[in-house]
């Protein structure tokens, strides 16, 4: 599939909606995914939809999409100028963590989106999410660091929303990580105060999706 044969997100989630293997697909009430590209470049990925995003259609409408709201306001952004995806675009049964084969199943997906969009950076939110971009990496010692990426795309690690829901004190560490991406923005995606670990790539797979984010 070329990317470029879509003109608008709207259409490209339509076809990877019925061209994909997730066994989810079934169960699930529908696909949650966004349809408008962010004006600030910013795209945040999270693990995978909950009771209300399946209802809905949306990623992030739940309390966890409440509280990334908060954060995004903090840093004078709102909703709408950043995109939020998931790994996994389909809603585990009981909100379990999504498998490997579920992940691995919505991955072209999330790489086309990735494609389309262009994003000026990508902040993984929580460890699935992490680990798709920088391999090994612990979410609680990686929070709040850049990665380098053979992309050229900066990888900026956060906790997920629903972690500092579940652990109250998680919320400042939240707090604190949004103001560096904000400073990292500012100064351009340059490495400011945050450090750049280099991802390694040596599973195939995994280096035909970094193949596939090198042709943006
Ligand atoms: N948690 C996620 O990881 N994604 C959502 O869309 C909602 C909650």
């Amino acid at each position: 599939m070329v990317i470029s044969q879509f003109d608008t997100l709207k259409k490209l989630h339509e076809y990877y909606s019925v061209n994909n293997g997730c066994g989810l697909k079934k169960i699930a009430t529908q696909p949650v995914y966004e349809i408008h590209t962010p004006s600030s470049g910013i795209v945040f990925i999270g693990e995978a939809p909950g009771k209300n995003e399946d209802l809905e259609g949306e990623p992030f409408v739940g309390s966890a999409g409440q509280l990334l709201d908060e954060m995004l306001k903090d840093i004078e952004f709102t909703r709408k100028d950043v995109y939020v995806s998931n790994v996994v675009k389909y809603r585990p049964p009981n909100n379990r963590e999504p498998s490997d084969d579920e992940k691995k199943s919505c991955r072209v997906w999330l790489n086309a989106e990735l494609l389309f969009i262009k994003p000026k950076v990508i902040v993984p939110l929580g460890r699935h999410a992490l680990e798709r971009f920088v391999q090994g990496a612990k979410i609680s010692t990686c929070h709040g660091l850049a990665f380098s990426h053979p992309s050229n795309i900066p990888i900026f690690a956060m906790y997920h929303p629903a972690a500092a829901l579940y652990n109250p004190s998680l919320k400042s560490v939240l707090k604190d990580d949004f103001i560096k991406l904000k400073k990292f923005l500012d100064s351009g995606c340059k490495i400011y105060k945050v450090e750049v670990i280099k991802s390694k790539n040596t599973d195939p797979a995994k280096e035909k999706a970094v193949k596939d984010i090198l042709n943006l």
